[in-house]
């Protein structure tokens, strides 16, 4: 069965990567699960956040590395977004996760660790993870695959996905080396002719972000993807018939 994620959470309605956006994933949608993405705060706090930069989806500037937690909750989220929403904060991963334990979804944390590697991000995530018993509900993903490997190491059971936005050879043979559970590509490379076959031939799944239309979701389902990881949910669900 094809699975669905809101990426950023319910983001094509609500502001990315939001309390507001997440909610909504329960609230409205039928979604199995929620993608976020995670970065360090200048006082090490992990915040959920897109960007390296506060500049698009917030009042703020700058690089969020360089504010503290107490700086970055001062900001408000979403004005990039039109609409009259609840005001917004940067969410901590903590927040996050007392909410998350009222729930049944899964979350798909990606590490955002390409521009910056935020060093000790991963152990500070699955002490986190552990702390809230959520081994069971949470995966992860980072374009970095040293993130990866490092997460794997401080948690072998953990599921993993490597998040690429090219076109790679032996994807299944790669991602079987790297004790992967999954590969998330963009849709391109999902609908490419031998790619879900590959992995599925080395028991690994293949997760596409982000298709928005129910065309190229139907497309990625022809071609045998296993996850959706789009803005639209709610799209999502009426070409799965849920
Ligand atoms: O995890 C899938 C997707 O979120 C990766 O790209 O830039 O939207 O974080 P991005
Ligand atoms: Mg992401």
């Amino acid at each position: 069965m094809v699975q669905i994620f809101a990426h950023r959470g319910f983001s094509g309605y609500y502001p990315e990567n939001t309390m507001l956006a997440f909610q909504k994933v329960a609230e409205e949608t039928v979604a199995d699960g929620i993608e976020l993405d995670i970065q360090l705060t200048k006082d090490g706090e992990i915040v959920i956040m897109h960007d390296e930069m506060l500049d698009r989806t917030t009042n703020g500037s700058g690089w969020l590395k360089d504010h503290t937690l107490e700086e970055l909750k001062m900001l408000s989220v979403g004005v990039n977004v039109k609409g009259f929403f609840p005001r917004q904060t940067i969410p901590t991963l903590r927040e996050y996760f007392t909410w998350l334990k009222t729930t049944k979804l899964i979350t798909n944390i990606e590490l955002k660790t390409s521009y910056f590697e935020y060093e000790g991000i991963e152990e500070k995530l699955i002490a986190m993870v552990k702390e809230f018993g959520l081994e069971d509900q949470i995966w992860y993903s980072s374009f970095n695959h040293y993130t990866v490997a490092r997460i794997k190491k401080l948690m072998p059971e953990a599921k993993c996905g490597l998040l690429t936005d090219t076109w790679l050879m032996n994807i299944g043979e790669y991602a079987a080396s790297q004790g992967a559970a999954s590969v998330n590509a963009r849709t391109y490379f999902c609908a490419k002719e031998g790619v879900a076959a590959d992995l599925h031939a080395h028991n690994i799944a293949l997760q596409a972000w982000t298709p928005n239309d129910a065309e190229m979701m139907q497309e990625l389902v022809d071609a045998g993807v296993d996850v959706l990881i789009t803005n639209y949910p709610d799209i999502a669900a009426k070409v799965l018939g849920r």
